[in-house]
């Protein structure tokens, strides 16, 4: 399985329940990553996304532990089990925090954007990949910029 998520240089990854900055090439890069292939999130970060909907071109599992939540165009597990039966190989786990620390051990590729700046207020962070046991840097790009925000796309792998 393969998790994708934005860090800040503290592994920061949101504030106030929403993303801490939007880079439209991340963006783009999320969507030619996972479209095509199952994400997994957590029922508040569908709530980020425009109108609450699900993403497009790919089948939405969302966890929720309200038996009446019930978006269109997405499948909705009430615990871990009932969507790791569901979850083919090829899915992305797509956050938000509490989903990445309920499945990082399930996952054997992170695609991590690392931003080179940290945010003030921030309220959610993922686990620091470099002091995981078993996880290392496979690919590294260059350094990119885009309005002034710096960021690199590191890949990790486990084992
Ligand atoms: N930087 C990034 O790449 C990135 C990516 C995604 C999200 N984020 C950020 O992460 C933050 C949201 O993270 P979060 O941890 O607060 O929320 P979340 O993980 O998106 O959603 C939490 C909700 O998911 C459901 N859930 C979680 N674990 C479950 C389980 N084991 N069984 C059943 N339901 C379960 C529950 O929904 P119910 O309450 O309905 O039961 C829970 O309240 C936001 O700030 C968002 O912007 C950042």
């Amino acid at each position: 399985m393969n998790l994708i998520v934005a860090v800040d240089q503290n592994w920061a990854i949101g504030k106030g329940g929403d993303q801490l900055v939007y880079i439209s090439a991340d963006l783009k890069r999320f969507k030619a990553l996972t479209t095509g292939h199952p994400v997994i999130l957590g029922r508040k970060t569908l709530a980020t996304f425009p109108g609450g909907r699900p993403l497009k071109g790919r089948r939405n599992l969302i966890l929720s532990r309200n038996p009446d939540f019930a978006p269109e165009g997405a499948e909705v597990f009430s615990n871990l089990d009932a969507l790791l039966a569901a979850a083919p190989e090829d899915s992305f786990v797509i956050g938000g925090a509490s989903v990445y620390r309920a499945l990082l051990d399930r996952c054997d590729t992170a695609y991590v954007t690392r931003i080179h700046q940290s945010f003030s207020g921030a309220d959610c962070w993922f686990p620091n990949l470099n002091q995981q046991p078993g996880w290392h840097i496979a690919e590294e790009s260059p350094v990119q910029e885009e309005q002034e925000i710096y960021f690199r796309y590191v890949t990790y792998r486990k084992g």
